[in-house]
């Protein structure tokens, strides 16, 4: 008898944005808005995220970067942080996050960074609850992760103190 236990990631792949939700077509389509904002004049990398709150508020960021490159902050941990700052009792039931390079015309969804997923695990151990996670390119297909949480897998986190 095999006593392991196999455990896998599961996310949904949409061949486009118009097969979403309406609903998540609009955060998306934020999250794209907020990317024409980002201040990214080093990685020429454009990154928008947007989160979804309980409340139907939507809140948004883009990355900013500093000639000191450590100092470079990441779209999602803008939203994140902001939420945290101005909305700690409406929860983020979903976030958008979308990417563009100016000097490479692959379109593919963009793959939160390692310190964006620590961020996003803390986030939902904060608000109780874990969220969802639409990840897009500027075209082409979508991701959709149900749990932000299933992006980090064996995480450390705030009940490993
Ligand atoms: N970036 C994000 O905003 N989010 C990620 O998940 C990955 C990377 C930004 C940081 C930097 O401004 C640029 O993309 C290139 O790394």
């Amino acid at each position: 008898m095999d006593m392991r236990r196999q455990v896998e990631l599961k996310y949904y792949i949409f061949e486009s944005i118009q097969h979403l939700t309406a609903e998540d077509r609009t955060l998306l389509e934020e999250a794209l808005h907020f990317a024409d904002k980002s201040y990214s004049p080093y990685s020429h990398f454009q990154v928008g995220a947007a989160a979804r709150l309980s409340s139907g508020k939507v809140v948004g960021g883009s990355n900013q970067e500093n000639a000191a490159f450590p100092m470079c902050v990441c779209a999602e941990q803008v939203v994140l942080t902001q939420c945290g700052a101005l909305h700690p009792d409406d929860p983020i039931l979903s976030m958008a996050v979308t990417a563009r390079s100016t000097l490479n015309t692959e379109q593919k969804p963009v793959s939160p960074c390692g310190g964006c997923r620590q961020a996003m695990v803390e986030y939902t151990h904060r608000q109780g609850m874990d969220f969802r996670l639409l990840l897009g390119g500027s075209t082409g297909s979508v991701y959709l992760i149900e749990k932000a949480q299933d992006l980090l897998p064996l995480s450390f986190n705030p009940t490993d103190l």
